[in-house]
């Protein structure tokens, strides 16, 4: 099993720590290691092999130290001179693996999740294994329990209905639904949320893949035998991959296939989308707050503060997300952290 860690998203949610050119999942957010170790160091497992990592080539060197910090070292490196969102990034693993006539099961994990449970997440990986076997695609399913729309749906068929015990049959696969439309599937009880994170054999991925987008197929190979290779990085060749269609495996992919199947997954998963998210798996103080770096409170409770820079002090607040960095400071409701996208294309539209 080879683990693919995407690696190429710009955070936008976390502004203003999270930056282009270091975005989130380079940060330390939650303990001592960033959120890319810590999804390469919860992969401890007998019979899975060093990491390939998907990035944008700005990032290089960054992926570099951090593996370095850590004591790894990824088997290749592959390097986006910009993003194509994530059915193009696994292709271009998918088939760089294929190529060295390598198709084994590709496990494809985010570089921004939390897993609080690790030995929940190798118990699920070990039922996933034995569904990718056999040929299936693996959604790794979270119960929904409430209705974000930032997030797949997925309503999965009773037990026995999967290709093996413990994977369940993937009915309907719905990508990012209007709120109306995800609150009816929190009620129904029986839907999952995708995590995201997928296993999956090479060739069936890209079988998949030709059929149901030819184009991000097609443009993903040329790229890739165009690219220039470096010791393990390899240079995607810009002017194909500027062809590329921009969609997300979701899309090009898991909402269209029949040959996809769930792993439930219950193991404190969060994939860190917003500042409240964060602040909901941090440690608390007695009042609710999370208080990282300088920070002096009175009289406040529920909120996020996160100071970098200064001496950081709120009085009689609640329920606020307070990030201060050297160049931006950033108030926010607990409730609108969402909204922080708009404020960034906003910032980057104003130039
Ligand atoms: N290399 C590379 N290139 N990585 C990318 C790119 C790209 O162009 N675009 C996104 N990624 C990485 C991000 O860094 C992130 O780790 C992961 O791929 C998923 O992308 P997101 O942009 O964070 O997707 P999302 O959160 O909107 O939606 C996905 O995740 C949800 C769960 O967190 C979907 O899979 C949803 O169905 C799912 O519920
Ligand atoms: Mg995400």
């Amino acid at each position: 099993m080879i683990p693919l860690i995407l690696s190429g998203g710009n955070g936008t949610r976390l502004w203003p720590l999270s930056r282009k050119l270091f975005p989130k999942q380079f940060h330390a957010l939650t303990g001592d290691h960033t959120l890319f170790q810590q999804t390469l160091l919860r992969l401890d497992l007998p019979g899975v092999e060093s990491p390939l990592v998907v990035c944008n080539c700005e990032h290089q060197f960054i992926v570099e130290e951090q593996l370095d910090n850590i004591g790894m070292r990824a088997q290749q490196v592959l390097l986006e001179p910009f993003g194509r969102n994530t059915a193009p990034a696994v292709a271009l693993a998918a088939l760089q693996l294929v190529e060295q006539g390598r198709d084994e099961l590709l496990l494809v994990l985010p570089a921004d999740h939390l897993i609080a449970n690790t030995q929940a997440f190798h118990q699920a990986l070990e039922r996933a294994r034995l569904a990718a076997e056999r040929g299936a695609l693996v959604l790794f399913g979270v119960p929904a329990r409430q209705p974000e729309t930032g997030y797949g749906y997925i309503k999965a068929g009773g037990s026995g209905s999967g290709p093996v015990p413990g994977a369940l049959a993937v009915e309907r696969f719905v990508e990012k639904p209007d709120l109306a439309t995800a609150q009816s599937y929190v009620e129904d009880g029986s839907y999952f949320w995708n995590s995201g994170m997928f296993l999956f054999r090479c060739s069936r991925y890209l079988e998949e893949l030709q059929r149901h987008s030819p184009d991000i197929y097609d443009t993903c190979r040329l790229a890739l035998e165009r690219s220039r290779r470096e010791g393990e990085n390899v240079h995607i060749d810009r002017e194909v991959f500027e062809c590329c269609p921009d969609d997300s495996i979701d899309y090009a992919v898991m909402e269209k296939t029949s040959a996809a199947c769930v792993v439930p997954l219950s193991a404190g998963w969060t994939d860190v989308g917003s500042w409240t998210a964060l602040w909901e798996v941090q440690d608390k103080d007695a009042r609710g707050n999370v208080a990282l770096g300088d920070v002096l409170l009175q009289e406040s409770s529920n909120n996020y503060v996160h100071a970098t820079n200064k001496l950081v002090t709120l009085i009689g607040l609640d329920d606020l997300v307070v990030v201060e960095t050297r160049d931006a400071v950033m108030i926010a409701h607990k409730d609108k952290a969402q909204q922080i996208k708009d404020v960034v294309n906003r910032l980057a539209a104003d130039g």
